[in-house]
């Protein structure tokens, strides 16, 4: 790619934040915006990103630059991916259709919710880029199964299966606001699927007592193998913390982790992912990719990452605030605001491609405590 235009980014995240809050119910806001408990880790997620500093290399050549990277075994246009989020109907009527034609035309994946408002196979037909397929394993193996298959038949070219989610985290203020999906509102991927307790009980419902009846709370490592041999497709683990857990993703045959604490709204108070990021990149070397989210908000948040191992970024809540203050244009400038910005830190780190970042290219910033 050539770039002769100078980068100006007119990327304001918190601003777009402060539209979408304005525009939101405040029941819909809160689910969106919110953590578990005391939201130290939601707060943590942002701030940690301010305790590393780059350190840039001069005198690189980088007018030729290419931010395309080599995930699961294909070229990416983006080392970044939509996270999955749920309910996206809630943030504009067009919902997760808004969100994969804007990420299609980044190149960027989306990775759908298994509580997606609208099903695979509508998502997949306005799909012009790769889909992966976010996993709730139910309690029933048949219903699980009937997903599973389902996702694969549509398309979804990955399978995320979210393993830190037993059961829901205290998000005290879903609670305040009795959360749940106003009745015109459905879940696509569950429509006709056999799921104990009723598929279609999900609207009206509260997410938490939607969760307690149906979603695994007895999710073991036989499951994912399990899982893995009935996919068919790469094999990712998002939610993964710890070094051990790590190590297993990779003897359990995942083809990549994401590093990530749920955005904040399971367990309250474990560490931000990057802060864990490069022990686990170190734990299982070369075995599997090591993807992460949680906070990011700048390419600079980006070019962190990077630079400490991360194959893959997922972006959450500004898509949300995106797609809630101009729907596919609106993620589509948040999506394209993020890719300029990263193409200039990595232009300014002295590099021409992700693959050019390395661990030399970050460092604790002062004051940040670390050493
Ligand atoms: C669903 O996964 C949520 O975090 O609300």
């Amino acid at each position: 790619m050539h770039h002769r235009a100078p980068i100006q980014s007119k990327l304001d995240i918190d601003a777009l934040e402060a539209t979408a809050r304005a525009k939101l119910p405040r029941m819909v806001y809160d689910y969106y915006a919110g953590g578990a408990d005391d939201e130290l880790t939601l707060a943590d997620n942002r701030a940690a990103w301010d305790r590393y500093a780059l350190l840039p290399r001069v005198l690189v050549d980088v007018s030729e630059r290419e931010l395309s990277t080599s995930v699961l075994g294909r070229t990416l246009a983006v080392p970044f991916a939509v996270a999955p989020m749920a309910y996206q109907g809630l943030a504009h009527p067009e919902g997760e259709l808004a969100t994969v034609r804007a990420a299609g035309a980044v190149g960027a994946p989306l990775i759908l919710s298994t509580f997606a408002t609208r099903g695979i196979e509508e998502v997949m037909a306005v799909a012009t880029g790769p889909v992966w397929f976010q996993l709730y394993a139910f309690s029933d193996r048949g219903a699980t199964r009937a997903l599973v298959e389902r996702a694969a038949a549509a398309g979804a070219s990955a399978l995320v299966v979210t393993v830190d989610a037993p059961l829901l985290g205290n998000r005290r203020r879903d609670t305040a606001n009795d959360f749940s999906l106003p009745g015109d509102l459905g879940v696509g991927n569950l429509d006709g699927l056999e799921v104990p307790g009723g598929s279609a009980g999900v609207s009206g419902a509260s997410l938490a007592a939607y969760f307690g009846q149906r979603v695994g709370r007895s999710l073991t490592w036989d499951d994912v193998d399990w899982i893995g041999s009935i996919a068919g497709l790469p094999l990712v683990l998002k939610g993964i913390l710890a070094a051990e857990d790590a190590r297993l993703a990779a003897a359990h045959g995942a083809a990549a982790i994401v590093v990530s604490n749920h955005g904040g709204r399971q367990l309250d108070g474990v560490p931000a992912a990057v802060d864990v990021l490069a022990e686990l990149v170190d734990a299982c070397a070369g075995a599997v990719e090591v993807w992460v989210d949680g906070g990011v908000r700048r390419g600079t948040d980006l070019v962190k990452a990077l630079a400490l191992g991360a194959r893959l970024v997922l972006v959450g809540r500004p898509v949300l605030w995106g797609l809630a203050t101009d729907g596919e244009t609106g993620v589509r400038h948040v999506l394209e605001g993020l890719r300029d910005e990263l193409d200039l830190a990595l232009a300014l780190c002295g590099c021409r491609r992700p693959a050019d970042l390395g661990r030399g290219h970050v460092r604790p910033a002062a004051g940040s405590g670390m050493r």
